[in-house]
């Protein structure tokens, strides 16, 4: 880190600055100045120019129950309306969402289809499910656009959607279905990868148990593979929607109603379902939508996530169409059939504004470094990046060669809990340097501080906190008050009240840039996907025989983070349990927390008081020399002996 103040600096395209909707330095700090001096006045003026308020609110912030904040209380508004009625007369035939299929297949759905397709959703899941407002709805769907309109249909009749993402095994949805207590599941029969049909059905079939609380599954079909079917509780979509008027009231909302769950992973337990609600979320969707992206009126954005994440949620559903933008989604795999692939929807689609993970540019860039140079890919304006810390070599390649050297990077951070951005560079004001998110969206109260609330020193790194509550802030753990206050309240005091820590530790640079140096807890990001080594190691232990296992994430050229896991056996039989315990992992989580590495070790390093000293594994994963005093240890002697197993 020691050039962090030395990195070159690119300044935002003339041209670019002059259509911003900020355009200048001075025009970003009148508007962080405004915050910090009247905190209230300032999201109460955004809310009542952004949201079409069925009734206006009374009361901008209320934290008298800190961290239970309210915001915007009074008002009430829906969700749906903001995201597609409000449009209908300026934009009612312009493309809402722009969907490729993995095949190619392209479909453009507009504000007016749209709303016939979201309020006949809507229809069927009110009449023939009985789903009532409140009512939980677990999502778990390709991507298709009935994940979209599924995702808006509960917000029309305010149930609250939880997506649980494709990728998650039978027993993960399992768990998430429990906790949320949902009776209804929509899904789909499959979808279709690299060209074939895969199968989504049946991991829904194997995640219905006996005592689940789901009474009816909705069925998309979307390959017509064949699929298994219970009477009574499964239903086909196409036949049920059919016959739904499409005509459907929005629910009157309260700003604080919750709108969705969405299940993340912390460093201790099972994955809590992170709350958001209404107004606040929704506000602020839609305004990094126009300040961090600048999307324009005829611009066509695309994000390359899965709905089933956070960027899914707000940048490819509610933000972009609660600012009546053109939203792409795309069903395939970007490297398929070549690494061209996003390249040549860039130039089919005219696309503009294009947002995706480190992870992927690093793929792509591996893959076919020049691919790019063969597409039109003139249209872009605005490249984006989120997930995990991006490398310079990818953030160079990305500029130069898909960017074209003219288009800004907005490296946004952010999290599931923090539901839109909250540090990132803004296209038309912010000199960028490479690989760092820059300075907090305005209204965003960030700071760097150490647990008593200190500015570090230049070039230390801190623990990055936001000081004040924010619209868009998680509103809680599902049906747990007293992990939200200690996941999120617990660690960090500024002028001796808790602050909400993001768990990423940060840098400032000299001008004051923030450059996020990654989790300082036990949370590991594996190709943007954020992973609990708690829960990793909750599924090892499964394995009969495995008597202690401890689980650190090692860097990974392409995914950012491995996974690495050291296991202590009950009998020394190792033949087969490497292949078994990766077997288990995908059966209770999926196969995106399956272990790059598995070391198996006569002990763990302990200290006299039984604590795993990850510290340490952390450095043996890496190969690193052990620097650090291992004689307090309960036994020295096992350092030595994993140093070697790691060798080979
Ligand atoms: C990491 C994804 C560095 C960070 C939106 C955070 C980042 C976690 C960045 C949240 C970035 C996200 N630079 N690190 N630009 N963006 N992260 O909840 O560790 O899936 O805490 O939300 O990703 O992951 P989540």
């Amino acid at each position: 880190m020691s050039d962090l103040h030395n990195r070159k600096v690119y300044y935002p395209n003339e041209e670019f600055s002059k259509n911003a909707r900020i355009g200048s330095m001075e025009e970003y700090k009148k508007l962080q100045d405004e915050a910090t001096n009247d905190y209230e006045g300032f999201w109460s003026r955004h809310a009542k120019d952004k949201i079409d308020w069925i009734e206006p609110f009374t009361n901008t912030l209320d934290e008298s129950n800190f961290p239970f904040v309210k915001w915007f209380e009074g008002g009430k508004l829906n969700v749906s309306a903001q995201c597609i009625d409000r449009h209908l007369d300026t934009r009612g035939d312009k493309t809402a969402i722009l969907f490729e299929g993995d095949r190619g297949d392209v479909q453009r759905i507009s504000y007016k289809e749209l709303h016939v397709r979201v309020n006949k959703f809507a229809n069927l899941l009110k009449e023939d499910f009985g789903v009532k407002k409140g009512d939980r709805v677990v999502i778990y769907m390709p991507m298709i656009p009935e994940a979209a309109f599924a995702m808006l249909a509960c917000a029309r009749i305010g149930a609250i959607h939880s997506i649980v993402f494709g990728g998650f095994s039978s027993e993960a949805l399992k768990d998430r279905i429990e906790d949320a207590k949902a009776k209804v599941v929509i899904t789909a029969d499959g979808a279709y990868r690299k060209e074939k049909p895969y199968l989504l059905k049946p991991v829904v079939d194997a995640a219905i148990t006996r005592t689940s609380p789901v009474e009816k599954v909705l069925v998309v079909e979307r390959n017509n593979e064949k699929v298994d079917w219970v009477d009574g509780r499964d239903f086909s979509y196409h036949k049920l929607v059919e016959n739904k008027s499409d005509e459907c009231e929005p629910e009157v909302m309260d700003s604080e109603d919750p709108l969705f769950l969405l299940y993340t992973s912390g460093s201790t337990g099972k994955p809590k379902g992170v709350q958001h609600n209404q107004a606040g979320y929704i506000l602020w969707a839609q305004m990094t939508m126009e300040w961090v992206f600048d999307v324009k009126e005829q611009d066509v954005f695309w994000c390359t996530a899965d709905v089933g994440w956070i960027t899914g949620h707000t940048y490819i559903v509610y933000g972009p169409l609660a600012m009546g933008a053109t939203t792409v989604m795309f069903e395939g795999v970007i490297t398929h059939p070549d690494a061209g692939r996003p390249w040549k929807m860039v130039q089919d689609h005219k696309i503009n504004q294009f947002y995706t993970a480190p992870t992927a540019i690093r793929v792509l860039h591996k893959m076919g470094a020049d691919e790019p140079l063969k597409y039109d890919m003139s249209t872009l304006k605005v490249l984006g990046t989120v997930g995990e810390p991006i490398d310079p070599p990818a953030w160079k390649w990305y500029y130069e060669k898909v960017g074209s050297s003219k288009c800004a990077i907005v490296d946004t951070y952010w999290q599931t809990e923090t539901g839109g951005h909250v540090i990132s560079p803004l296209p038309g004001a912010t000199p960028i340097k490479p690989a760092c998110a820059t300075l907090p969206v305005p209204g965003i109260m960030a700071e760097i501080i150490d647990e008593e609330g200190n500015t570090p020193e230049l070039g230390e790194k801190g623990l990055l906190c936001i000081t004040r509550p924010w619209p868009s802030m998680i509103r809680g753990v599902w049906g747990d008050p007293d992990r939200f206050k200690k996941a999120y309240f617990g660690d960090v005091k500024k002028n001796g009240k808790p602050v909400y820590f993001t768990g990423d530790g940060a840098i400032y640079d000299k001008d004051g840039y923030i450059t996020v140096t990654g989790r300082t807890d036990d949370v590991i990001n594996v190709s943007g996907h954020r992973m609990g080594t708690a829960e990793v190691e909750a599924a090892i232990l499964k394995h009969d025989n495995v008597a202690e296992v401890a689980v650190v994430g090692k860097p990974h050229d392409l995914k950012g983070e491995g996974i690495f896991a050291y296991v202590v056996l009950k009998c020394e039989e190792v033949c087969k349990e490497a292949q078994e315990i990766n077997t288990i992992i995908k059966s209770e989580i999926g196969n995106i927390a399956l272990c790059d590495d598995i070391v198996f070790c006569p002990g763990l390093p302990k200290t006299r008081s039984g604590k795993i000293m990850r510290r340490i594994l952390r450095s043996l994963a890496k190969g690193e020399e052990i620097t650090q005093d291992i004689s307090t240890l309960e036994d020295p002697s096992v350092v030595a002996c994993i140093e070697e197993k790691v060798k080979n």
